[in-house]
């Protein structure tokens, strides 16, 4: 790829470009934020450490989005943060008018990129970026299944003492509180985890792995997490960039899939060149079901709230 902007030079921002680069996703990675000065420091400071790390991919940042002209990904981190007590919808409005104006002069500068959303509430940011954009929907795919899957195969690493790698997951829904860790998708290596874990511990995990998100804010006082997120957000535009054709959980505009329309939700999507290219319907467990129904419910109901 040529170019790929992360919009937001905060905490996940700037760790996102900084992973982009190290791994050399682009031959440009550029930052844009509002801070006077934060983009062009920190992204000058990542460019320097090209000769020790060996890395290729210049990396510039500026507060105009002309920088950022002809892209072809954007990983859009701006808006405000959680701090403790609050929950992603809380951020609900101050977000929604960055994220709308963010989405229009990605549309102005960089009309065929794709938009992979990481601000909060992640689902509700996802579709506004969609409206104010005018993207279509594969182009348009919000971030947070990967992280929440990522979490879940932590803390069954950390239970069975065993390598991450092995362990399979996959976490749909709403990013909060109702999101779905799916059990009977959950494997080690190929071992169903309910073989290996009693219904108690894998309960205790799942919890965790809902309030993992909290858990970060409840340390960090004055932020959220960001190391997992941009970890996460970067896989999704590894996936489009080199046409992998992962099957990754994303947000993705429903239309009728798992009985679902006019929403984002995170659902299996297969990533690749030109960003979504199908959405898998898998079988769910008439539990499954019904939570992912009542987690798309409290995202249509956070939607309601925007206009
Ligand atoms: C998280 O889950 C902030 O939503 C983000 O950490």
């Amino acid at each position: 790829m040529r170019k790929i902007t992360v919009v937001g030079a905060g905490n996940v921002g700037a760790t996102a470009a900084q992973r982009l680069a190290e791994m050399e996703l682009a031959r440009e990675v550029v930052m844009i934020d509002v801070a006077e000065g934060i983009p062009e420091g920190k992204a000058l400071d990542q460019w320097e450490s090209a000769p020790v790390e060996g890395f290729d991919t210049r990396v510039s940042g500026s507060a105009s989005y002309d920088l950022a002209e002809g892209s072809e990904i954007f990983i859009v981190t701006a808006g405000v943060a959680r701090k403790p007590g609050m929950s992603r919808d809380d951020l609900l409005k101050t977000n929604a008018g960055i994220v709308a104006s963010v989405s229009r002069e990605i549309a102005r500068v960089s009309p065929e990129a794709i938009i992979i959303m990481v601000s909060n509430p992640l689902d509700v940011m996802t579709y506004v970026a969609m409206k104010e954009s005018g993207f279509p929907k594969e182009r348009v795919i919000g971030m947070a299944g990967v992280l929440d899957t990522a979490r879940y195969r932590s803390f069954i690493a950390m239970e069975l003492d065993c390598s991450v790698e092995d362990i399979q997951a996959l976490v749909l829904g709403g990013h909060g509180d109702t999101m779905v860790p799916l059990v009977s998708y959950t494997s080690v290596s190929g071992i169903p985890l309910t073989q290996l874990l009693s219904q108690e511990r894998i309960d205790a995990l799942i919890e965790r792995t809902r309030k993992g998100g909290a858990e970060i804010v409840g340390y960090l006082k004055t932020g959220s997490a960001y190391y997992a997120p941009s970890s996460a957000a970067v896989q999704m535009a590894e996936a489009i960039a080199k046409d992998k054709r992962r099957i990754l959980p994303c947000a993705a505009y429903l239309e009728g899939e798992y009985g679902h329309e006019g929403i984002y939700l995170g659902v299996p999507c297969k990533l690749g060149a030109g960003g979504l290219k199908e959405i898998l319907e898998v079988e769910l467990t008439e539990e499954e079901r019904a939570a992912l129904d009542q987690s798309a419910e409290a995202v249509r109901s956070t939607i309601a709230k925007l206009d």
